[in-house]
């Protein structure tokens, strides 16, 4: 789901994306004048037609496209990037109702964000999650024991002391924001 808050109130030095999709919060982040923009999309042909379609931006070193799954990639980056971050955290299958037969954790890889942020010898960072919605919806995300209350338990892991608001998304209150000081 594209960013529909105004991002600027999140502006760290860098963004930090999960699930490129279309592009379109690459392009909320070139806009709200972040000085680097990383993206992980585990697709090949929507990795492909970002690259197609950032291309100035990645020549100019701006936005880093990454092809894969968070669970590799993110620790790449943690481990790359010392500048204060902000997180959009989005990666996720796009199929609604998850088969927990058919569907691998790395179709629902918000767990394995959270530790690998925790990883990153920062508390500081700011992450925004998307899709409560699904989080909350025990036909969603159940087959990978993804519950809020989880989320929030690895977001106080990272940062007892986290402020937690909401933001508007496909519906009111649909993300997650963890801010080490209230915006
Ligand atoms: C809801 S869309 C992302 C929308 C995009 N972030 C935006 O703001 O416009 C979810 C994306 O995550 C990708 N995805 C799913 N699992 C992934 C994973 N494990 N690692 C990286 N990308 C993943 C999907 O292919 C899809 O493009």
């Amino acid at each position: 789901m594209p960013i529909k808050f105004d991002l600027v109130k999140y502006k760290n030095s860098v963004f930090v994306e999960t699930g490129t999709y279309r592009g379109a919060s690459v392009l909320s982040a070139i806009e709200a004048g972040f000085d680097r923009i990383y993206s992980i999309e585990i697709d090949d042909q929507l990795y492909e037609e970002a690259r197609q379609r950032f291309a100035d931006y990645i020549t100019s070193g701006k936005v880093i496209l990454l092809h894969g799954d968070s669970a590799q990639k993110l620790p790449e980056i943690i481990e790359r990037e010392k500048e204060l971050c902000t997180f959009w955290l989005d990666a996720h299958s796009q199929k609604f109702n998850f088969d927990n037969e058919t569907l691998g954790a790395e179709n629902c890889p918000i767990f394995f964000e959270l530790d690998t942020i925790a990883k990153s010898g920062r508390n500081d960072h700011t992450i925004l999650i998307d899709d409560v919605r699904l989080i909350k919806n025990k036909n969603a995300w159940r087959g990978h024991n993804v519950t809020l209350e989880g989320v929030i338990e690895k977001l106080r892991a990272i940062n007892p002391d986290y402020t937690l608001q909401y933001e508007p998304g496909h519906i009111e209150d649909d993300v997650l924001v963890a801010t080490a000081s209230p915006n």
